[in-house]
């Protein structure tokens, strides 16, 4: 595991992109928990975001890929609308230590 921000760093209800074992990864602050997935969208294998640490659809309910706005369950990852429906993004081990927001080994991408 690796300290890489602490809860302060992220807002409610949003997410920001840090960067783990080489890649990218998208941890989200989400109905109180932390929540943490490779930036990968599972319908191209591409990044989901245009603009920097902009995760959210604009009711922040879901993450969401900018490419062609799948929607993501922020819980789980589950993709629920889009291109990539029944798909999920791949999750990486997420631990809060008191204000720290640690991470797990970044698997690889399918
Ligand atoms: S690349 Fe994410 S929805 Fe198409």
């Amino acid at each position: 595991m690796e300290h890489v921000c602490n809860l302060d760093d992220i807002e409610h209800e949003s997410a920001r992109e840090f960067q783990k074992d080489g890649q990218p990864v998208v941890v989200a602050k989400f109905d109180g928990q932390v929540h943490a997935y490779i930036n990968w969208c599972p319908h191209l294998g591409i990044e989901l975001n245009f603009m920097p640490d902009e995760f959210m659809d604009s009711d922040k309910q879901f993450i969401m890929c900018a490419n062609h706005g799948a929607l993501f369950e922020v819980q789980s990852g589950n993709c629920l609308s889009g291109p990539c429906m029944g798909e999920k993004l791949v999750p990486v081990q997420v631990e809060v230590r008191g204000d720290e927001i640690w991470l797990g080994e970044v698997p690889e991408p399918a």
